[in-house]
């Protein structure tokens, strides 16, 4: 087995949400790998940054603002992808956010901004992408989703979830129509993982952190860098006959049981 299977050298890559958080980490693992970046945000400064951190590695990237929200928006990025790079070998799609509200309380125009966000928009950068690695006959696409893909989290999640399960099915619809042509599809779902809204809703109720720990038998919550791998192995050779698949990134969160109990090591 030679390392070579995860070398993305050559191959162009298109990851949504790149100012921060996990498209940003997985952004870097790519262009660490090889990969030529287009990174859209709807934050350019931070696009920006990430662009310069790719190029003093010695990397190819340009930073686009985008919002994922909107179709017209997501074309132009492709348009921008096809000019300075000409084809598209993998698409992280990570962008976008959800709106929180309770059920019995939340409008309909924050249920419909969430699905924007996560279903049209994932749905929208997938077509986009899937049109032109069809006629490549290769390619790779990873969609973010989250463990409220495939379970409950309350606490006012029920347009996130919804748009989440979504998200699951975009990516099972996807794999079988596509992947008889080269084109793979897959998901990540992960549990918590540190970003700038978790950190203020875990100021806010002191109560969540250790909630959300006592789920996870690896004992702490995500960190950004912790998509990198799964980004650079669903990207690379070494996944080719992966598709399909939705795969927890969660410390174990997803196979344990709410009645199980990790064990606490001191
Ligand atoms: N952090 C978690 O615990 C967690 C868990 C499961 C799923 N997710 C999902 O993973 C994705 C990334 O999360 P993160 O933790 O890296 O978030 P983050 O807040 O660290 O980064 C999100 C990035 O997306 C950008 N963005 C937001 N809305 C956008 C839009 N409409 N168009 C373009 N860019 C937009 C932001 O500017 C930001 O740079 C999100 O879809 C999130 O719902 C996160």
């Amino acid at each position: 087995m030679s390392r070579d299977m995860f070398d993305l050298t050559g191959r162009v890559a298109v990851v949504s949400g790149a100012a921060s958080g996990m498209g940003r980490a997985a952004a870097m693992a790519l262009a660490e790998f090889g990969a030529d970046l287009a990174l859209a945000d709807l934050n350019l400064v931070g696009a920006s940054q990430t662009e310069q951190q790719i190029k003093a590695l010695g990397g190819r990237a340009f930073a686009v603002a985008c919002d994922v929200s909107q179709p017209d928006a997501i074309r132009a990025l492709f348009a921008r992808v096809d000019g300075e790079y000409g084809r598209i070998d993998f698409l992280g799609n990570i962008a976008g956010e959800g709106v929180l509200g309770k059920p019995e309380e939340i409008t309909l125009e924050d249920i419909e901004r969430s699905w924007r966000n996560l279903v049209l928009g994932r749905f929208c950068m997938c077509q986009e992408a899937g049109r032109r690695m069809l006629k490549q006959s290769r390619g790779s696409i990873v969609n973010i989703g989250s463990l409220a893909s495939v379970s409950a989290l309350g606490r006012g999640h029920i347009g996130y979830s919804m748009a989440m399960g979504a998200v699951a099915q975009m990516t099972r619809e996807l794999s079988t129509e596509w992947s008889s042509s080269g084109v793979r599809v897959n998901a990540i779902l992960p549990a918590q993982v540190v970003n700038p809204s978790l950190e203020k809703r875990m100021a806010a109720d002191p109560r969540l952190k250790d909630q959300w720990l006592s789920g996870i038998p690896t004992g702490r919550l995500g960190r950004p860098d912790d998509v990198k791998g799964l980004a650079v192995f669903l990207a690379s050779d070494a996944s080719s006959w992966i598709t399909g698949a939705l795969i927890p990134m969660d410390g174990g969160n997803l196979a344990m049981n709410s009645g199980g109990t990790r064990r606490y090591v001191d």
